[in-house]
């Protein structure tokens, strides 16, 4: 039997979490024969809350489960942890200035990057989903310099999973069928969803979507704009944010990173660039990555850039660059 290992999920008694905990628990992440020892951090305001979270979990009697630490102590936390989904983030409130927000989230992901540096086992997976996720993976990873750069990560699969749909259901073919759809850049509404290189299998036929839809007005138009705007759109109909498909894509993600990527496919992650494609270096973008069982991602090098993508993805890692900027200039060290 394999030794449980320790999963962090921050904002543990938020709504993303609520979600995310029922599918790890279950083994949807690290596998089904993989125990777990489950870390809740969250605020001290919110443990009466959290207690409850613990209480359901239980209720679940999920086999897998060995231990729940719920906490707000960072150092119990972060200690000996193997994999972290950092969901908890400071919400924009109504008349916060962008700044402020930047400065709030700064702090907390200095301080959570610190906890990982000192007490996280060295090879830690960490998937920021709290927003900003790109920059604030970026600290977060700036603060734990004894950790490799690679093993930090900011999500944009549920930008992807909406481009995958959107795309299967006017196929009309399973979301499976569709795969390598694209997410460049930011976790914002500048990303850049790409279906140029995207495939689709028809009846056990793998085709390019672009041939099979026919239809660049829309790929290069509508597509990209209910992609970009798809968080505003459930926002405003279900007057809170996306939680059961961001915990979905949650799960996808570090699925993927923990077991690697099916041959040929390819997912997308924000990830420390190289500068491939001539984006930004040295900050978190999202890129189309393929993964080994060694855990370790790389990304998919060679794909055709034309002008129409080139604009795009230098546009959004542009305000990658700033967002960087100005999240170092209230990092005070
Ligand atoms: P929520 O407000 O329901 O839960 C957030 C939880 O985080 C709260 O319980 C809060 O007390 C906790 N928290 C705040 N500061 C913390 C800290 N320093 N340490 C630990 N916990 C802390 O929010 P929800 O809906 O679960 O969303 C969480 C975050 O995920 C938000 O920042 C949201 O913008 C982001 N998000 C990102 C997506 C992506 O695709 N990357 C998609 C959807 C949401």
């Amino acid at each position: 039997a394999k030794e449980p290992i320790r999963v962090l999920v921050t904002g543990a008694a938020g709504q993303i979490a609520y979600s995310l905990l029922f599918s790890v628990a279950k083994g949807d992440v690290f596998g089904p024969d993989q125990p777990v020892i489950l870390h809740l951090l969250d605020i001290p305001p919110m443990m009466g809350v959290l207690e409850g979270v613990v209480m359901e979990l239980m209720d679940c009697a999920f086999s897998l489960v060995r231990e729940i630490i719920p906490t707000c102590d960072e150092q119990q936390a972060f200690n000996d942890i193997e994999a972290a989904f950092l969901v908890g983030a400071m919400p924009r409130k109504e008349g916060m200035e962008r700044k402020d927000l930047l400065a709030a989230n700064v702090k907390i992901f200095k301080s959570q990057g610190k906890a990982l540096d000192q007490f996280a086992k060295k090879t830690v997976k960490v998937l920021v989903v709290g927003n900003p996720a790109n920059t604030n993976a970026f600290i977060c990873s700036k603060y734990a310099p004894s950790i490799p750069k690679e093993n930090f990560s900011a999500m944009t699969r549920l930008d992807q999973n909406r481009a995958q749909s959107q795309i299967a259901f006017r196929l009309n073919v399973p979301a499976n069928n569709v795969t390598n759809v694209i997410i460049w850049g930011n976790h914002s509404s500048t990303q850049f969803p790409d279906a140029s290189h995207a495939l689709v299998n028809v009846n056990g036929t793998i085709k390019k979507v672009g041939d099979c839809l026919n239809d660049d007005a829309y790929l290069k138009g509508e597509f990209i704009t209910t992609v970009q705007k798809r968080g505003a759109a459930v926002i405003a109909a279900r007057k809170l944010s996306s939680a059961m498909s961001a915990a979905k894509a949650a799960c996808d993600h570090m699925r993927d990173w923990w077991n690697g990527t099916t041959e040929g496919q390819f997912v997308s992650m924000a990830v420390y660039s190289d500068g491939s494609y001539n984006v930004p270096a040295d900050v978190m973008y999202s890129f189309p990555v393929q993964i080994g069982a060694d855990r370790q991602w790389k990304i998919v090098q060679g794909l055709e850039i034309n002008d129409f993508a080139r604009q795009k993805m230098d546009l959004t890692g542009q305000e990658l660059k700033q967002e960087k900027e100005d999240a170092l200039s209230v990092c005070q060290d």
